[in-house]
């Protein structure tokens, strides 16, 4: 018996605009295509790219939902073609190409990780997005392993918190960044090694005197623009420089000359426009290397607030205001 409903809550704006544009409006339940499953959403995650996406700047890719939402929490309520009957019932989070600010969404089955008893439906609407992408950036493409060091800017964001996290299970040193000395403390209290607020002191020679002259082995970036070359000055030898934003520009003037002089890698990534298979092998190496520590309530994300879904501008206001530490969640 189909006991769905045929309509559903969701925010999916018409226009681009600030966040009074967040509008709730009604919308059909999505059906669960071939290899999807449906979820009735507990909860859902609010991400930077979220904004950028509500502003007209990052627009959703080809065949995505309009509704925002990049990952939510919830109970599978129905499944597609090919996947197992048995999953209905379960509680999961996962990551989406979009739709997650709504009542159901629809996920690739192979994007979904179950929802263990040691977390909250909301704090698991909380990791898909913040660590697919620091655990991809990280490891697959910086090679991060035991004992090295790491520079993150932005280092109470949702991202920021996340790398916090995972630093201190893997064992690195995380060195971290952000806006004043009240996010340093709090980034300290997460679990950074050392947080420098960049608007006191100058973060190259901070990154300098801390590491004794060496540099860091890796920089996590979300700034790009004039801080690229200041990030090459804080990298030791054999460094590897990791872009996953550019909120101060695309365009850079690095010195090739410390490129070659230290053997630095530069390299970066963007998660939303991977391949459904991509995010599957991602899906099942997080559930092999991280999933048994979220299950022992090792890893949790930092949760700064909870919203109704129906205020998500105000969700949206407060990560715009910047004062903000870690994730903020959309809830039922
Ligand atoms: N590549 C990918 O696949 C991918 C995936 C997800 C997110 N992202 C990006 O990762 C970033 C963080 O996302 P989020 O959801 O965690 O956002 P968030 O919580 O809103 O964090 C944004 C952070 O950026 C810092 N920041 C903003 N402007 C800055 C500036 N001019 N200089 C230095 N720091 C600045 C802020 O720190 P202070 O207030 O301390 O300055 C804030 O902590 C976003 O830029 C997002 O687009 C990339």
């Amino acid at each position: 018996m189909n006991t769905l409903p045929a309509t559903m809550i969701a925010i999916d704006p018409d226009c681009a605009g600030g966040p009074e544009v967040l509008q709730p409006v009604e919308r059909p339940v999505p059906r669960a295509a071939p290899g999807e499953v449906l979820i009735e959403v507990a909860a859902a995650g609010v991400n930077r790219p979220d904004i950028m996406q509500r502003r007209g700047l990052y627009p959703p890719p080809p065949g995505a939902p309009t509704i925002l939402g990049l990952e939510a929490a919830g109970t599978v309520v129905a499944v597609g073609e090919g996947v197992a009957e048995s999953l209905i019932g379960t509680p999961v989070c996962a990551l989406l190409a979009g739709g997650g600010y709504a009542e159901f969404c629809v996920a690739p089955a192979t994007q979904c990780l179950p929802v263990p008893a040691a977390i909250s439906m909301a704090e698991a609407a909380c990791l898909p997005e913040t660590l697919f992408t620091v655990w991809s950036n990280l490891f697959q493409r910086a090679y991060a392993r035991e004992g090295e060091s790491l520079l993150v800017h932005g280092g109470t964001s949702g991202i920021g918190t996340m790398a916090i996290a995972l630093g201190r299970l893997f064992d690195l040193t995380v060195i971290v960044t952000a806006g004043s000395d009240g996010k340093c403390g709090r980034a300290i209290e997460i679990g950074a090694a050392h947080a420098i607020n960049y608007r006191a002191s100058d973060f190259v020679e901070e990154v300098r005197r801390i590491t004794g002259g060496r540099g860091v082995d890796i920089v996590l970036d979300m700034v790009g623009g004039d801080y690229v070359p200041r990030n090459l000055a804080c990298l030791a030898e054999e460094g590897r420089h990791v872009s996953i934003a550019v909120q101060r520009g695309v365009a850079a003037e690095i010195s090739l000359w410390d490129v070659m002089r230290k053997r630095l890698v530069l390299t970066g990534s963007t998660l939303r426009a991977r391949s459904p298979e991509f995010k599957m092998l991602l899906a099942q190496e997080i559930e092999q290397n991280v999933w048994p520590d979220v299950e022992r309530g090792r890893l949790r994300p930092v949760i700064d607030s909870l919203f109704p879904l129906a205020d998500a501008a105000e969700a949206h206001r407060r990560m715009e205001s910047g004062k903000h530490v870690g994730k903020i969640v959309l809830v039922r």
